[in-house]
């Protein structure tokens, strides 16, 4: 089994003190890793922020000595054109850049900037383009893409070209503070009944009332937004996180 990761997603964070709250986040309340999410607009219906606020936290928080220590910045890229930013992410201290399936096999019609050249990307490119850039890759999918879109994925036997971790979200992306879909659980299942040791995490409506239902599936990085900053006591929060997890 994986090692057990809880990472707290900033999105939730005060933003007027951002680099304290990643600092605690990671140092006094006992999180592994930070999830970072970026937004642009296009992707999703929001808009959050970009690599020069990665460049100020990672100064805050020291960066891991292991491949997936403490302090490992998880960047969640819900942008229209994945490969676009992956270089200004890699410069900005990013461990692990986590792109949209949706995003990369689609990025025209997803609303590509104008006068920009990013085209379709294949995500085994991406992947290899993120590995390249000495970053972990994560391949993410929206509650509405079916999960048989991994298995070749996954199935390369090309290693550079193999993601590091699937991210299954658990809601539409594009906000915080919404309700977690069991619906999408079937689909954690059934990667982790293939992939025993695979990194999965699950995003969206993770706390204290859903997390065993996640833990079960076979999910074992959490992601978990207002549940986390929204409480009076974020350490506590984290620890019974991590207890259901670890089981
Ligand atoms: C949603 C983001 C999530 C979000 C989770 O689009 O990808 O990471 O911050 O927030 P909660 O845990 O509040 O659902
Ligand atoms: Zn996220």
């Amino acid at each position: 089994i994986p090692t057990p990761i809880i990472a707290p997603s900033i999105l939730s964070a005060d933003f007027a003190r951002l680099g304290a709250e990643c600092s605690e986040t990671i140092e006094r309340h006992g999180a592994d890793w930070l999830h970072i999410d970026i937004m642009d607009g296009h992707f999703v219906p929001n808009i959050t922020f970009g690599a020069p606020v990665v460049t100020a936290i990672r100064s805050h928080v020291e960066r891991p000595s292991n491949k997936k220590g403490r302090g490992t910045f998880d960047c969640h890229l819900m942008v229209a054109e994945p490969k676009r930013w992956v270089k200004d992410f890699q410069a900005a201290g990013c461990d692990l850049y986590c792109f949209h399936y949706e995003a990369a096999i689609n990025s025209t019609a997803a609303g590509s900037p104008a006068g920009t050249t990013d085209r379709r990307t294949s995500p085994r490119e991406l992947i290899r383009f993120i590995h390249e850039h000495s970053m972990q890759a994560g391949i993410a999918l929206k509650p509405e893409t079916p999960v048989d879109v991994l298995w070749e994925i996954l199935e390369n036997e090309v290693e550079e070209e193999r993601p590091d971790m699937v991210l299954i979200m658990t809601v539409n992306p594009g906000f915080g503070g919404q309700t977690f879909m069991a619906s999408e659980l079937p689909k954690v299942r059934a990667v982790r009944d293939r992939y025993p040791t695979l990194d999965i995490e699950v995003d969206g409506g993770l706390g204290p009332k859903t997390i065993g239902q996640a833990a079960d599936a076979g999910a074992n990085v959490i992601v978990a937004g207002s549940a986390v900053f929204g409480a009076q006591d974020p350490g506590e929060v984290i620890r019974g996180l991590r207890e259901v997890l670890v089981g």
